[in-house]
């Protein structure tokens, strides 16, 4: 069954990620934005420790920051499962990728909009996830693009060829319109923020994305 991941972004209080604690959802995503790399800044390492306390799922962390590195050190490794670092913030030099996997956590790369898709091909054997953005980073609430669909797909016959045991997650926009298509092209878990928390009944929408 697809994975769904909670971007927690506009409501990160206590209350909330003790709600979806008792749904079926499998990660919180914790989006970390540095003023930078994105016009936001967000969940800083002291809040993300603050939900670590109280979160009974894994966290799934999207690092959407220009130096990712100064963050790998900081970041409280007790309940994360997955850190996800920008190819476009990595200007080539791949190194973080073994350095998170060095602490025993699983690793991600996330490609924007206009990303190539096929640039992150040959480091497919470093990683454990790729995570297709399908709004620009930033914010919540923005309108899925379905040219990401395209990309997903194929990526998903590289992997399939190559048998390579990686997750496919998709990031943006996503509801319970879009998921199926999004289940189809092949990925194995969806991010979603907005369609899940402004809903009054977190369980139903989460089935209603898983298709179930
Ligand atoms: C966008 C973030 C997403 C976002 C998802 O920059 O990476 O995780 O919060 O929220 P929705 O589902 O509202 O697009
Ligand atoms: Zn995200």
């Amino acid at each position: 069954m697809v994975k769904i991941s909670v971007s927690v972004l506009s409501k990160n209080n206590r209350e909330t990620i003790e709600k979806l604690n008792r749904t079926s959802i499998d990660y919180f995503h914790i989006d970390v934005m540095d003023g930078k790399f994105v016009d936001e800044t967000n969940f800083s390492i002291s809040k993300i420790e603050e939900v670590s306390n109280y979160a009974l799922k894994k966290l799934d962390v999207h690092l959407m920051v220009e130096y990712p590195n100064s963050y790998i050190a900081s970041l409280p490794l007790s309940k994360i499962e997955y850190i996800t670092v920008h190819y476009e913030s990595l200007n080539g030099d791949f190194s973080i990728l073994e350095k998170i996997r060095d602490k025993g956590i699983k690793c991600g790369i996330s490609i924007k909009p206009n990303t190539d898709v096929q640039l992150i091909f040959n480091l497919l054997d470093k990683i454990d996830l790729v995570l297709i953005m399908s709004v620009e980073p930033g914010y919540g609430g923005q309108d899925f693009l379905d040219s990401s669909l395209t990309k997903v797909r194929l990526l998903k016959s590289e992997i399939k060829n190559r048998n390579l045991p990686i997750l496919i997650s998709i990031d943006g926009g996503i509801n319970n319109e879009n998921s199926s298509k999004c289940i189809e092209a092949g990925c194995d878990m969806l991010v979603s923020g907005s369609y899940i928390i402004s809903s009054n009944d977190y369980e139903k929408a989460v089935d209603l994305l898983r298709n179930v």
